[in-house]
């Protein structure tokens, strides 16, 4: 592989490995490891002691309160995952089946996977090249031209599917405009679901991500800038559909003394007090951990200097990003170049991860609609993520 790069590529590479060993140093470096160094360890021994180890018990409770106060959200409901989160929140959300939903094509497989599992239709759309988030612009001319109302609601007039609603996602933690996306949804009507599981931390001018629709899902996945082995959250300020998410959330089991009683279809979604355990020690030092990730954003940015060939993907003016992952996109596509990187970065024990393929190209959901994809298109096997463990 190596005989067919140029000089200049090759100093290239050995200038990034340097760059990144500067910032650092010598270590095995991976993507984002989780940090314990709180009451992790004392929490999971007063909830093991309590026997309530599963989706009943004080830490789930507190931890969902918790979030609700980081956040500004009035409800939060903790969940087994962010993907169930979605799952749950796309569920309850007065969608029926075939509905088309809108997503970036840029994002975990998760976000589609959740529409799927509701009976909807991913409808895939193109991102900015600016914060690689969903392009409201170019979405707004894509629907005005393809879209007509009927009944009030937007159509497809292609598909002459329902357009319900919309998920946004905060990519790698860096916030959407979120204006835009209220003036957008307004103008077609249009649900919102956020998909903020990559964001907990970071803000819409002072607004957390993830509140400003109808639903916010959160992951608290290992790799996620908070962990609670596994998780997710979902934030609502409506009352009502967070009482609906919750009671489906429990096997919609009806509280009685003694009689099991389910009333709906139902999925068994809370997260288990344990996990929760976790969590709680976890925001106790959240400050600390994202002073940190800033931190580590700041090196990276100054010792990229050396390399012009590529742009680090900084927060937007009405931004403050909580950097969950540090985020490359390299100034011309070169395939070759691209896959040297890789390869020479995991010779050197330094994780860096390619950006997924493209979903509206994955073989399981290439036949849904999809916007044009010119950005997405020439982004593709531009972007990787830096090694982004808080305390490098
Ligand atoms: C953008 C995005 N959406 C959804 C998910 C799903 O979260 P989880 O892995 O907790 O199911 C993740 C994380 O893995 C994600 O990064």
């Amino acid at each position: 592989m190596g005989s067919n790069i140029t000089a200049t590529q090759e100093k290239k590479i050995n200038d990034f490995i340097l760059a990144i060993r500067q910032v650092c140093g010598k270590k095995a470096l991976s993507l984002h490891e989780p940090h314990f160094t709180g009451n992790e360890v004392n929490y999971l021994k007063d909830c093991i002691k309590s026997n309530y180890v599963s989706s009943i018990g004080d830490y789930v409770v507190k931890f969902e309160r918790m979030l609700s106060e980081y956040t500004g959200a009035k409800n939060v409901i903790a969940t087994i995952n962010g993907t169930a989160a979605l799952h749950l929140a796309i569920y309850c959300s007065g969608i029926s089946t075939n509905d088309e939903i809108l997503l970036p094509s840029l994002t975990f497989v998760g976000t589609a996977n959740a529409i799927r599992y509701a009976g909807a239709i991913p409808h895939f759309c193109d991102v900015s090249k600016k914060d690689l988030n969903i392009d409201f612009e170019l979405l707004d001319d894509y629907l005005r031209l393809n879209t007509e109302s009927h009944s009030g609601f937007c159509t497809n007039k292609l598909t002459k599917r329902r357009i319900f609603g919309i998920i946004p996602v905060h990519l790698y933690g860096q916030p959407i405009h979120v204006n835009k996306l209220l003036r957008l949804a307004s103008k077609y009507n249009l649900v919102i679901v956020e998909d903020a599981a990559e964001s907990l931390g970071s803000f819409y001018n002072s607004q957390h991500t993830g509140t400003a629709g109808l639903a916010g899902c959160l992951s608290f996945n290992g790799n996620k800038i908070i962990t609670t082995g596994g998780g997710g959250a979902i934030l609502t300020n409506n009352n009502s559909f967070a009482k609906k998410v919750r009671h489906i959330s429990t096997t919609s089991k009806v509280s009685h003394p003694y009689k099991l009683i389910h009333d709906e279809l139902g999925y068994n979604y809370r997260m288990p007090n344990i996990n929760a355990a976790v969590g709680c020690a976890q925001l106790e030092t959240f400050e600390k951990i994202k002073k940190a990730k800033r931190g580590l954003h700041d090196r990276y940015q100054t010792v990229f200097e050396s390399c012009p060939w590529l742009n680090l993907v900084k927060e937007q003016d009405y931004a403050n990003s909580n950097y969950w992952l540090n985020t490359v996109v390299l100034n011309k596509k070169e395939t070759f170049f691209y896959e040297n990187l890789l390869e020479r970065c995991k010779e050197n024990d330094i994780f860096i991860r390619p950006s997924w393929e493209p979903l509206h190209t994955l073989k399981m959901f290439c036949q849904f609609p999809s916007s044009g994809m010119e950005n997405m298109n020439s982004l593709n096997e531009r972007i990787f993520n830096l090694p982004s463990s808080p305390f490098l």
